[in-house]
């Protein structure tokens, strides 16, 4: 089958349109005919040699897609050749089909395209993991989101919306912050000439926020920590701008605040499948029935995977960037 490969890890050009062996369904995993794959921020460090995929995952880019159910593996229940399946997968998108746990793969709503299911998996099972269960974003509370503008960014705004929360992020553009806004976001600042930290202070009367969803690290630590209101949370998903900071631990004593570090990708097959079902029970019904969509931003086809990977270091995009499969 074609795939995307990387012969050696470099630049964007590094990647080509290759052939590679078509995977086979194990036990408890399906084979989905991938029609479209979406982009994230970590296919660009895997590209560069910077994330490797966990051990046993599929060596080819990409962590979701959809497509539609090609074989069912043994002692797999729920599943028919046939059917549309979007999936959370460890590796493996970039390519004309892929084999993933059936645990990881949901049924795709029907107004959804393929190209708008492929957006799904990653960034909304990270920002339930992230936001909901480790952050417990509460009903009424307040959301500091970094990168409104990101894939995560897009899916968060409307998530934290649509559980009753209140939400605010930044952005590098004026205009990202205006379409922050405009896809529901309490407020939007732009870090490169606005202080979140003093903002959301505002905005919460002087409380701070209850969770700090944050990809940049180091560079935001202090400033985010001073964000959280008493008893607040730090759940950290990337490192965006750096790896190593200072904490005055007396601050987070006396503060009661928590710093929460997670990444999705390398968890076991049945902790994904368990994130998946209560994402499914929660917030099912918001992706049936519309009011949560993917944000895509732009599709391209697979073989312009450089072009992709591109756009995305340059962050001209807003919500997530798709490759067309199929
Ligand atoms: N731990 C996990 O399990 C997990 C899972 C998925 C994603 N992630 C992480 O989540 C982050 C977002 O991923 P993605 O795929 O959605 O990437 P993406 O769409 O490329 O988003 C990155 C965004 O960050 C913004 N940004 C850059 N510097 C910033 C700064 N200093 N302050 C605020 N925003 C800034 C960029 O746009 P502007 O600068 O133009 O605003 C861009 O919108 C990445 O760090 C990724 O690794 C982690």
């Amino acid at each position: 089958m074609r795939a995307i490969v990387v012969d050696r890890p470099g630049a964007e050009d590094a990647m080509r349109l290759g052939d590679v062996q078509t995977p086979v369904a194990g036990p408890g995993e399906i084979l989905v005919r991938v029609a479209a794959a979406a982009v994230n921020r970590a296919d660009l460090l895997q590209r560069q040699g910077l994330y490797p995929p966990p051990p046993g995952a599929s060596p080819v880019l990409g962590l979701e897609c959809a497509g539609t159910v090609a074989a069912v593996g043994a002692g797999v229940t729920g599943w028919q050749v046939g059917e549309r399946a979007m999936a959370l997968l460890a590796g493996g998108g970039y390519a004309e089909q892929v084999v993933v746990p059936a645990v990881c793969a949901m049924k795709v709503p029907a107004r959804l395209s393929f190209e708008e299911a492929a957006a799904v998996p990653e960034v909304f099972l990270t920002v339930f993991l992230n936001l909901f269960q480790l952050g417990a974003l509460p009903g009424a509370g307040w959301a500091l989101v970094h990168g409104g503008g990101s894939g995560i960014g897009t899916a968060a705004i409307q998530m934290a919306k649509q559980a009753g929360a209140h939400v605010v992020v930044t952005a590098g553009t004026d205009e990202k912050c205006r379409r922050c806004i405009a896809l529901g976001a309490d407020a939007a600042i732009n870090y490169r000439t606005g202080d979140f930290a003093a903002e959301a202070k505002t905005l919460t009367g002087g409380a701070g926020v209850d969770v700090v969803l944050d990809s940049i690290g180091a560079s935001y630590l202090a400033k985010n920590l001073a964000s959280l209101a008493t008893g607040g949370r730090l759940v950290v998903i990337g490192l965006m701008g750096g790896a190593k900071g200072e904490i005055s631990l007396g601050d987070l004593l006396v503060r009661r605040l928590s710093v929460i570090g997670s990444t999705l990708r390398t968890r076991p097959a049945a902790e994904k499948g368990a994130l998946v079902s209560a994402f499914v029970a929660r917030f099912g019904p918001a992706l049936e029935d519309g009011r949560l969509r993917p944000v895509v931003d732009r599709v391209l086809p697979l073989s312009e995977a450089p072009a992709a990977h591109r756009a995305m270091k340059a962050s001209e995009h807003f919500g997530k960037i798709v490759l067309r499969v199929a």
